[in-house]
């Protein structure tokens, strides 16, 4: 399985070792950063794969482990709905760990799924612009990334126009197949991320992740297909399940 040259793949047992895995990357990254910079800038993703990786870092096991006063929480995507509401990235963040840390408030900077969708992007857009800077495109130093079983990354979904954005830094997205609307950060500033993890588990997501780690010429239409950090590092953490149509061992390169 050949790789662009910076990327690596990882598969392990399950979703727990899986979550552990994701939980060092995180914490190795953390004093990285905070050592180097004093601040470590992360966005993470919605849906069910992070929950487990967020309920350790909240853990007592982890919690002495990453001084939260550093580190500076920012969302991948968002559903519009109140953060109350069951389908909240946030709600699912603060849930699993953001009531379990001492993180000040001024650290979470979270997408306003509660309001209309251009106005929460827009307001996404301002406090990214106003943390990181006007005249950059943000450089998260880490992002965790799903995947769906369309290839669909953030919430960032196959043939939408989204995908073509070069210039905004979050945009609304209406999603035909979900009859929803959702808040995404756009391609150029997942691909300025100094370091991406992708967190792929269980056999529904097994072919497209085949297509993709094997850069099929089909794979060009997934949206996940088209996160590649430039010159910086790309990490799929896959369990037995998802990887079970990747042929050989994992490729490191
Ligand atoms: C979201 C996520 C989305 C997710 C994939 C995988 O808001 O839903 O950002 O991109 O990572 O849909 O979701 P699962 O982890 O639930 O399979």
């Amino acid at each position: 399985m050949t790789l662009k040259s910076g990327d690596s793949v990882k598969i392990l047992i399950d979703i727990d070792a899986v979550s552990h895995e994701a939980a060092g990357i995180f914490i190795n990254s953390a004093e990285r950063c905070i050592s180097l910079r004093g601040r470590f800038t992360v966005a993470i993703s919605g849906g069910s794969t992070p929950g487990m990786l967020f309920s350790l870092l909240g853990s007592e096991s982890y919690a002495d482990k990453i001084d939260w006063s550093r580190v500076h929480l920012f969302w991948v995507d968002e559903r519009c709905v109140p953060k109350e509401h069951k389908d909240s990235n946030f709600g699912g963040a603060w849930n699993s760990l953001l009531s379990h840390i001492s993180i000040p408030e001024s650290n979470i900077h979270r997408i306003k799924g509660e309001i209309l969708p251009l106005d929460g992007a827009l307001e996404y857009e301002k406090e990214l612009i106003t943390f990181f800077g006007a005249d950059t495109v943000p450089a998260f130093d880490l992002v965790f990334l799903g995947m769906g079983e369309d290839g669909h990354t953030a919430s960032l979904f196959p043939a939408s126009v989204s995908l073509k954005e070069d210039k905004r830094l979050a945009v609304p997205v209406y999603v035909e197949r979900l009859k929803s609307w959702r808040i995404t950060l756009t391609l150029p500033v997942l691909n300025n991320a100094h370091s991406v993890v992708f967190l792929v588990t269980g056999r529904n997501k097994a072919d497209v992740l085949k297509e993709i780690l094997g850069r099929d010429e089909s794979a060009k239409s997934y949206p996940a297909c088209l996160i590649k950090p430039d010159n910086r590092s790309l990490i799929w953490l896959l369990d037995n399940d998802a990887a079970s149509q990747i042929s050989g061992s994992p490729a490191h390169i």
